[in-house]
């Protein structure tokens, strides 16, 4: 694959630099299908593989990516790339992150330029988000190592974890870790790292004070969970105490950083992710321990929201993997609560959940302790029940006869129901409601009318630039000016078809040119300015290369450090037919390619055409406005009508 000389120049103004041999490697090396098929189910559809989006909600997969040509398109968001840009947009990572983590994937060594970096330079290279995940990967090995290697360590850390009966394979697989009661044991060793007090304050893990300016730990004294991004990267820590009775808080975490936001992460989906997507099924637990027994006990597809109530972010990670799920909370009243907050939120992301409470006194890790995998397994199997069951054996209980407590009820389970996105699933879980509640269904539907309109109120109203979004949206598929569009399809043109040849009729000669040619020469007359600026760094780019006899494939913009750019030519590569599989259905078109000669012809055309009344309409409206030589003016309208409509007749005569 042809790289652009440009790539590793943008590169070295990131990062150290990354070798341009160690780029060619990534990219030829990397299959798109199999780094996006670790966060989206890919399901075959002709030539390409299709899935939902997981950048949007729906329902009907708009999710391309082509193997072929080694790239992906989002119809819903209109995103696209290569497995570079997906990364960027997935994982939040820079150019070079993605990089790294793929050559790590593929097992691609990465060869550096291995000029040492000034101070300042390392300053302005190293993105401070760089720094932090860095700082992490040193306090994660720091701590693993103080639990695994050190006398304290094993004597209170690692003698803790056995005495709450984790294997040392299981506290490997989840790096824990333990810090030592000495108040400034990483600080210290950071510091003499070289890593810079001001990092180590903006990751949580250091803090500095005016009595204590050689900085003290935020964790001592406990044992440490690391907590994993989606793709394994330490994102922070949570820390727990050694002892019960003592009256600071069990749990320390990170606080919220660059990098650690709490609500966008779920604790083991690092670990987890495979069996989630084997199993299809995600449970779901509260603690960190809890998924940790799981674990031990065979019992992979388990990820935790950490005592906190569940987010659509989290939901969001699940539903790269699966549409199960089920709660898995201890039996007494606060998992209760956590059970009834979490079904609603699932329900209106459209995931499937089933509930199950453990019995009273045990939480999922003493259960797992007490029994089994294959008993823990299978009593979950039997005892999940959907989330009507499940609301009905939580309120049945208090309401000893009385009709309005049971009217409340009632309600209480329809408004989960109004969550739900999808009708006929709604009608359908209505219906079920009303054989176990025994009320009529009519009665149900009504109320389930009103709930929605609670639902709705209950809302906050999308935020301005949720707003901005939707308007561009609409503006960019409805109200393109026609000059706009046909512009940008002339570029489009050129990135699919720039060196097929064709063979162009011009006063009555024939002569062959290619379609970059053609296009050029067409965007090169009448001081034809182009509009959009994306279209214009395009062209500008085709230019250059064209006068350099480069060969121009579209292989050379995807592989560009320009987003922008390489999103555009996505765009025009992956088409939206693309989504249904027609020949499936015996139904063929002729395609573009067989044609586009014509269409080439026809779009030239029909842009000077829109070009020319555009330049009409300025004139008349600089008439308008007063003019020095208003002759002149009317002169040049006269000669650009009649220019039209040779334009309309040579048209007519295409069609
Ligand atoms: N938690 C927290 N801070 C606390 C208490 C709890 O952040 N002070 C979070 C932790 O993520 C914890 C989860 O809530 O894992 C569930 O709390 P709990 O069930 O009390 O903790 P367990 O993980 O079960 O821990 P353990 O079994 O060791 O008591
Ligand atoms: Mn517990």
């Amino acid at each position: 694959m042809e790289i652009a000389p440009a790539i590793s120049f943008f590169i070295s103004i990131f990062e150290v630099m990354i070798s341009r041999a160690t780029i060619d490697k990534i990219f030829s090396a990397v299959r798109v299908e199999e780094v996006i098929g670790e966060y989206v189910q890919l399901k075959k559809a002709g030539s390409n593989y299709k899935g939902l989006s997981p950048f949007q909600d729906e329902k009907t997969p708009s999710f391309v990516v082509s193997p072929s040509k080694q790239i992906w398109k989002d119809f819903s968001s209109g995103k696209g790339g290569t497995a570079v840009s997906f990364l960027m947009e997935i994982e939040n990572f820079t150019y070079p992150e993605a990089l790294r983590f793929l050559a790590k994937k593929y097992g691609i060594e990465i060869e550096e330029d291995t000029r040492e970096l000034s101070e300042e330079e390392e300053k302005e290279i190293r993105g401070q988000r760089d720094l932090l995940y860095k700082i992490h990967e040193v306090a994660n090995d720091f701590f693993q190592n103080q639990l695994l290697k050190t006398e304290e360590g094993k004597n209170i850390g690692l003698a803790y974890f056995r005495e709450r009966g984790l294997t040392d394979d299981i506290i490997k697989k989840f790096q824990l870790g333990y810090s030592p009661e000495n108040r400034n044991a990483f600080t210290e060793y950071a510091l003499e790292k070289g890593y810079k007090k001001e990092i180590l304050e903006q990751s949580g893990l250091s803090i500095f004070t005016e009595k204590s300016p050689q900085g003290i730990d935020r964790f001592r004294e406990r044992v440490i969970f690391p907590i994993h991004s989606f793709s394994g990267r330490v994102l922070g820590f949570g820390a727990r105490i050694l002892k019960n009775n003592v009256k600071t808080a069990k749990y320390l975490n990170s606080p919220e950083t660059e990098i650690y936001h709490k609500s966008k992460i779920l604790y083991g989906i690092s670990q987890a992710k495979q069996a989630i997507s084997k199993d299809n099924l995600c449970l779901l637990v509260e603690g960190y321990m809890d998924v940790i027994s799981f674990f031990q006990s065979g019992i992979e597809n388990v990820v935790a929201s950490s005592g906190t109530s569940l987010t659509k972010e989290q939901i969001k990670l699940i539903k790269r993997l699966t549409p199960n799920v089920t709660l898995l909370f201890d039996g007494d009243s606060a998992g209760v609560k956590a059970a009834f907050r979490s079904i609603d939120m699932l329900l209106e992301e459209g995931m499937n959940i089933k509930v199950m409470l453990f019995p009273e006194d045990h939480d999922p890790d003493s259960f797992a302790k007490a029994n089994s995998g294959d008993y823990v397994k299978n009593y979950i199997q039997e005892n999940a029940v959907d989330f009507i069951q499940f609301k009905y054996n939580v309120l049945n209980k208090d309401i000893d006869n009385d009709p309005f407590k049971r009217t409340e009820m009632i309600k209480e389970i329809i408004r989960s129901i109004a969550f739900v996105p999808n009708r006929l699933q709604q009608e359908i879980l209505v219906q079920e409601a009303a054989k176990l509640l025994e009320v009529s269904e009519p009665n149900l539907f009504a109320e389930l009318q009103v709930q929605k309109v609670n639902v709705e109120k209950e809302k906050p109203a999308p935020s301005l630039s949720v707003k901005l979004e939707k308007v561009e949206k609409a503006t960019s598929i409805d109200h393109v000016p026609p000059l706009l569009f046909l512009e940008s399809k002339l570029v489009d043109l050129m990135l699919k078809y720039g060196d097929k040849k064709l063979n162009i009729k011009n006063k009555g000669e024939i002569k062959s040119r290619t379609v970059i040619e053609e296009i050029l020469r067409h965007l090169g007359s009448d001081n034809y300015e182009i509009q959009l600026p994306l279209n214009k760094k395009i062209v500008d780019e085709i230019r250059e290369g064209y006068q350099h006899q480069e060969l121009r494939k579209s292989d050379f913009f995807l592989n560009l450090m320009d987003e922008d750019i390489t999103m555009k030519v996505t765009n025009s590569l992956i088409e939206p037919h693309q989504l249904s599989d027609w020949s499936k259905h015996n139904i063929f078109f002729s395609t573009e390619e067989e044609v586009v000669g014509k269409i080439v012809r026809d779009v030239v055309l029909r842009h000077k055409r829109e070009f020319v009344m555009k330049t009409i309409k300025d004139l008349q409206k600089k008439l308008k406005e007063g003019v020095e030589n208003p002759i002149e003016h009317y002169d040049k309208i006269t000669q650009l009508n009649s220019l039209k409509i040779k334009i309309d007749e040579t048209l007519y005569r295409i069609m």
